[in-house]
């Protein structure tokens, strides 16, 4: 055995993993991109489709990422070295471009958040939430702000202190179900309030039957992006856990954690659109901005809610952010022997760059957005799942490990076949929709 394997650090607590995944989980996914995605969906309808597909395919997904971490110990690159099949890197590198490209247009929409955070001190966009939005979006502006976040990022994962980020989302994310909580009863005294719940809550399964090729696709997508699924960040955190710790249930709390706030977010975004007259879907992702922005503007003491509000949202955005950055980071040092600081400067370097389109035109960043979360991140997950459940021989008994059963145990047994058959099926037939989809809107935008 060695050295480095005997000594390599594990999370101290059961906690401390946790808390690092909830981190990372939740973060714009949930109060920025699902509120849009409910809206672009038809609302109640996409809600359900979301719920099923986190529960049937976004944890037992989770656990194919936790069983590559823990059984080698290694970034998501070097994992499949470790494991004995390195022809399968491919898909570490896979998620490396991947995360590039999603921290790309992370950090501009983090730098709106910024952005919104010290201008509520002033109130600029109480008057006008729609129309502020729109003036600082795209720009000159938004580009300021998309550095002055990859700059903060940078910084933390160049000193090496995302411990202190994960102190701060234990008080974070406690603080931020409580303003949501708030926010939700303030919605509910607004004029509009039952008809936002009809819209987010009462699905019609019509809709669902007659759209779900499109329906299904977003949903998986969104799924996998809140939970941080299909580029590498699950196994990075993972190859830290104990073998003594049960993944599933682990995995079933991040899952539930994180959905949670996503739920709660729609609670209160939905009431205020239908009460200031916007058709939820039109606004695409000014979407929280006018809806939590126009609650905010109303509520007593709104200076002080927003700067509450926001500041929160900035630092859930940014503890996903490192998380990215991390695993970009992590392969370079290991890789290339750069030193941490210099490997944080240049890949943050390249991540502004890349992002810069993003932050001078929505449409876009919505290019991007729409690529990698209903592309690349269901494809990384795909190729995840055909080598755990086909390539690798010792899945099942990774996962039994801390459950008290062994690998013929019911659960890790059943586990791995669902994940050998359904899963690749399902997300098999998600790629090929979206991928055609994709082919249709680029030629579209070409020709
Ligand atoms: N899950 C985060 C959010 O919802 C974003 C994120 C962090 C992410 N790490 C990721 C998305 C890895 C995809 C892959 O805000």
């Amino acid at each position: 055995m060695a050295l480095e394997e005997v000594t390599r650090e594990k999370w101290a607590t059961r906690l401390g993993f946790i808390l690092a995944a909830v981190g990372s989980a939740v973060g714009l996914g949930n109060i920025w991109r699902f509120p849009f995605q409910v809206g672009q969906e038809g609302g109640a309808a996409f809600l359900v489709m979301y719920l099923l597909f986190v529960a049937i395919i976004g944890i037992p997904a989770m656990l194919v990422e936790f069983v590559v971490g823990r059984s080698s110990e290694r970034n998501p690159i070097n994992a499949f070295d470790r494991l004995g099949h390195g022809e399968w890197r491919f898909i570490g590198i896979l998620g490396v471009i991947t995360g590039f490209l999603i921290l790309s247009y992370y950090s501009v929409v983090a730098g709106w958040v910024t952005r919104y955070t010290f201008a509520s001190l002033t109130g600029a966009y109480f008057g006008e939430a729609g129309a502020y939005f729109g003036q600082i979006s795209a720009g000159p502006a938004a580009v300021g702000f998309h550095a002055l976040f990859m700059v903060v990022t940078a910084v933390i994962v160049a000193a090496g202190i995302q411990k202190g980020i994960e102190m701060a989302v234990k008080v974070m994310v406690p603080a931020l179900l409580v303003l949501l909580v708030g926010l939700i009863a303030y919605a509910f005294t607004l004029e509009g309030a039952a008809q936002g719940y009809e819209y987010y809550l009462s699905p019609d399964f019509g809709v669902i039957a007659a759209n779900w090729t499109s329906i299904l696709p977003a949903a998986a997508g969104q799924a996998f992006f809140t939970l941080s699924l299909g580029m590498g960040v699950m196994i990075t955190y993972a190859s830290y856990i104990d073998e003594d710790r049960n993944l599933g249930v682990d995995g079933g709390w991040i899952a539930f954690l994180n959905t949670l706030v996503s739920i709660l977010a729609g609670l209160v975004v939905f009431p205020v659109l239908f009460t200031i007259g916007t058709e939820p879907g039109s606004g695409g992702p000014g979407e929280l901005f006018a809806g939590v922005g126009g609650a905010i503007a109303q509520v007593p003491g709104s200076r002080l809610v927003g700067f509450l509000f926001f500041g929160v949202v900035t630092i859930a955005a940014l503890s996903s952010a490192i998380s990215i950055l991390e695993v970009l980071v992590s392969y370079a040092i290991d890789n290339y022997s750069i030193e941490r600081p210099t490997a944080t400067a240049v890949i943050s370097a390249i991540v502004f760059v890349v992002g810069i389109p993003s932050a001078m035109s929505t449409d876009v960043l919505t290019l991007f957005d729409a690529t990698t979360a209903q592309l690349l991140l269901p494809l990384g997950v795909f190729l995840t799942v055909i080598f755990v459940g086909w390539v690798y021989q010792d899945s099942a008994k990774e996962l039994a490990k801390g459950t008290g059963s062994d690998a013929s145990g019911t659960l890790p047994v059943l586990w791995l076949w669902y994940v050998r058959i359904p899963i690749l099926i399902v997300v098999g037939f998600v790629l090929v929709i979206n991928a055609t989809e994709l082919y249709g809107t680029l030629t579209d935008m070409l020709l």
